[in-house]
């Protein structure tokens, strides 16, 4: 129990307690108790102290000791900080909670944030791969076990999910979302707000951050932290439906976005964060900034930091992360009359909220157990359900010839920039893992374990990942000691000399980490030229070639595509990656992932998305240019790999497509079934995708949507009768002003494993 606190708080707070769970239930006693707890403990309150609580900062000093250390822990004692990001280890945060409970005034603890994307110690592969699975219960459960590894370590918040819907290639940070999918997004997005949060009452649950609100991904020609411009429309269609999934499921807090939004700064756009997010969607958690943002209003344009920091507040952030604003200028806003001090108290209430939903008031060091550090992080269970997780992800692009699996024997070359670091399919956002002290397999060392002396390895590096040492620098920051002083010319010629003493060759090749992820835009998405002139020579040796391709967005796979029999995206798996992809690799696991990214055949294509409007002009059918349609001069119309797609180690056939009732009243719901059959000689899984596209409609509307899917397991030569339905209400779309119209009309139906291949039926919506 909190010593520092009033006495008559300490009593509120043991009947709360003694209610149990101190997760919030409108309407129930437990939310009546923390109404009332948060009441008295914010009457005892100054301003300054509610100020002090909106103010996040970060804490790295705290993991290193540096001078700034004393600084921190002084403004902690004197109540001018909520919560912090980037304190690491269970001893720094448990000293920092320490001090703020046992030193500051009222011993409010605080907040521990941290970027846990996609796992902690165990990474888990990135949250595009995750999508990838298209199997939200993995998410849910991977999310729980980076909430069970970071709480363990004194961590109590984390920045993900991120739920920006990412329709353009160029931007690196696709590599975090679930992709282009507004369905896909949101099922994603509840999965991981599920899986890190619970009920919030265990001490192996954290609070979740659904992010960048709003329309991040959509920043202009894929470069970060670039303006948005959007219709409302398309705002309320496509890309906004994610964060709405995930304050529905009830996330704890959103975070605001670095782009623009109508040319207001998301972190200062009113309409965004009070209309959409609390008027319309019924938020009641707490919206903290992004790194600095409200310090950056300035260099849009919008003039001084008092000013930013009161358009802010009150636009709807409660929390400032990192720019110091609110705690350098609310309280003299207040004293002036610019901001009201009923804002300044909604906000520390919430925050407040927060905290007491977490149980840190009942037990400020609870994510603090020492026994836990040995106990329930990065264990053997947590690795391999990492394991098996990976493997799920992985997309199977080509397989001419049933190349794949491949047999545990003769002489395979693994070869590529990519094949002997196994830090780098960590994948981005990863330094809660622990690089200095472990050992992260790489691909020729899983493969030599796979193959256990039955099979001759041979190993060559055969190239750099660019030409350019400049490229190169920026691609490889992390993964130090990637860029071979050898000539291109000597290492290539090495790697030609083993592939050709090989039965196999893998290549490994593709992106680095760094090449995702944040501030990682890329102008240009084909496989990097040091590598394209590696994969050109080996590619004469004649030898059947397995491309792995480590990706974390889509990229332009032409050339590979047309010369290599096969091609297996990997994306960035984790902390287990090399181990997952030698499962796939000799058939041990199967490849279960499906795109919810297009890949583009060209980058000029992008932003290139299934759903996209069918303009008065689309080329027909079977075209491959037509003067005055709506295409390319140089380019087939169309993705390389749609979204949706994926192969099998088996095959499967789609038939007898039902659509239960053509004609459809409103209120009621469509429903289709579908014969699924696996044709081949393995058990595999399959991702049953149903799309519909609204004919006729006051507004355009895409060629089509995904609205059910659902992913079964089929035995060999075993057949499913899958049903699918969608409500009614799922067949409308939103108007500008966020109004849902749902019109009678014709609909196409359509059914498949992508968004491409499908059978095709109708219904009508009647009144
Ligand atoms: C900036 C990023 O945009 C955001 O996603 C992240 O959570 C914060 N920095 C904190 O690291």
């Amino acid at each position: 129990m909190n010593k520092t606190l009033p006495n008559a708080l300490v009593t509120i707070l043991a009947c709360a307690m003694a209610i149990g769970c101190t997760q919030p239930k409108k309407n129930s006693a437990e939310a009546t108790a923390r109404e009332v707890f948060v009441d008295s403990l914010m009457e005892s309150m100054t301003l300054d102290e509610m100020i002090g609580q909106l103010n996040l900062i970060d804490g790295g000093a705290l993991n290193t000791g540096n001078s700034r250390k004393g600084v921190i822990s002084k403004d902690i004692a004197e109540g001018k900080v909520g919560g912090f990001l980037s304190v690491m280890g269970q001893e720094n945060i448990r000293e920092a909670q320490r001090i703020a409970v046992e030193e500051s005034r009222l011993g409010i603890p605080l907040l521990f944030g941290l970027d846990v994307i996609h796992g902690y110690r165990t990474i888990f592969p990135i949250p595009l791969a995750l999508a990838a699975t298209w199997d939200t219960a993995a998410v849910r459960e991977a999310a729980a076990i980076a909430a069970k590894e970071a709480t363990a370590d004194g961590l109590n918040w984390t920045f993900s999910p991120m739920v920006d819907i990412a329709r353009d290639a160029r931007w690196g940070r696709v590599a975090e979302s679930a992709g282009e999918d507004p369905l896909v997004a949101s099922a994603m997005a509840r999965a991981f707000v599920e899986g890190y949060q619970g009920d919030l009452c265990g001490d192996d649950k954290m609070l979740a951050c659904a992010k960048h609100f709003g329309l991040y991904g959509a920043s202009e020609a894929g470069k970060d932290y670039n303006p948005v411009d959007m219709s409302r429309i398309r705002m309320f269609n496509e890309y906004l439906p994610p964060y709405e999934a995930a304050v529905r499921a009830g996330v704890g807090s959103v975070m605001s976005s670095f782009n623009t939004v109508d040319y207001v700064p998301a972190v200062g756009n009113k309409w965004l964060m009070s209309n959409v997010l609390r008027d319309m969607w019924d938020f009641s958690g707490f919206v903290v900034t992004d790194y600095g943002s409200i310090g950056e209003m300035s260099k849009w344009g919008i003039e001084g930091m008092e000013k930013s920091a009161v358009q802010c507040l009150e636009a709807g952030n409660d929390m400032d992360m990192c720019s110091k604003a609110f705690v350098r200028h609310l309280s003299q806003a207040v004293e002036e009359g610019t901001v009201s001090a009923s804002r300044v108290r909604t906000a520390c209430r919430r925050i407040l909220e927060a905290k007491y939903d977490l149980g840190l008031f009942a037990d400020p060091h609870k994510h603090c157990k020492a026994e836990r550090l040995l106990t329930d992080i990065y264990t053997a269970e947590h690795r391999a359900t990492a394991r098996r997780i990976a493997a799920e992800s992985m997309v199977l692009l080509k397989n001419d010839g049933n190349l794949l699996p491949l047999r545990k024997g003769g002489r395979i070359a693994v070869i590529g920039p990519m094949a002997d670091n196994g830090k780098n399919m960590l994948g981005c956002w990863t330094h809660c893992a622990d690089t200095a002290n472990t050992h992260f397999t790489s691909l020729v060392e899983a493969i030599r374990k796979a193959t256990d002396g039955q099979a001759q390895v041979f190993y060559a590096k055969g190239s750099n990942v660019y030409l350019d040492a400049k490229k190169e620098a920026n691609a490889c920051a992390f993964a130090t000691g990637m860029r071979d002083g050898r000539s291109p010319e000597q290492m290539i010629a090495e790697a030609f000399n083993i592939a050709k003493k090989a039965d196999i060759v893998i290549m490994a090749i593709g992106e680095t980490r760094e090449m995702t992820g944040e501030s990682a835009s890329r102008t240009d998405l084909e496989l990097p030229d040091a590598q394209m002139d590696l994969l050109r020579k080996i590619v004469e040796t004649g030898k059947p070639i397995v491309a792995v391709y480590s990706t974390g967005r889509p990229v332009v796979m032409e050339w590979e595509r047309t010369h290599i029999p096969a091609i297996l995206n990997i994306w960035f798996g984790g902390s287990e990656a090399a181990e997952a992809v030698a499962d796939v690799l000799f058939g041990d696991a199967e490849p279960t992932g499906r795109l919810t990214v297009t890949f583009p055949r060209a980058t000029g294509q992008v932003p290139l998305y299934y759903a996209h409007l069918n303009t008065g002009r689309p080329l027909a059918p079977g075209k491959w240019f037509s003067k005055y349609v709506n295409n390319y001069i140089d380019v087939e119309e169309g993705p390389a790999y749609p979204f949706g797609f994926g192969l099998s180690y088996t095959t499967f056939e789609y038939s007898k497509m039902v659509v239960e009732r053509e004609k459809i009243k409103m209120g009621d719901s469509l429903r289709v079934s579908v014969d699924v059959s696996n044709t081949g000689e393995r058990t595999g899984h399959e991702v049953v995708q149903l799309y519909v596209h609204d004919v006729y409609a006051s507004i355009a509307r895409p060629v089509k949507e995904l609205k059910a899917y659902r992913r079964i397991e089929l035995k060999p030569g075993e057949t499913k009768t899958v049903r699918l339905s969608v409500s009614a209400d799922d067949l409308g779309y939103y108007m500008g002003d966020g109004t849902k119209r749902v019109e009678p009309g014709d609909f196409e139906v359509f059914v498949g494993g992508n968004s491409r291949d499908v059978l095709t039926s109708h219904f009508t919506l009647t009144d």
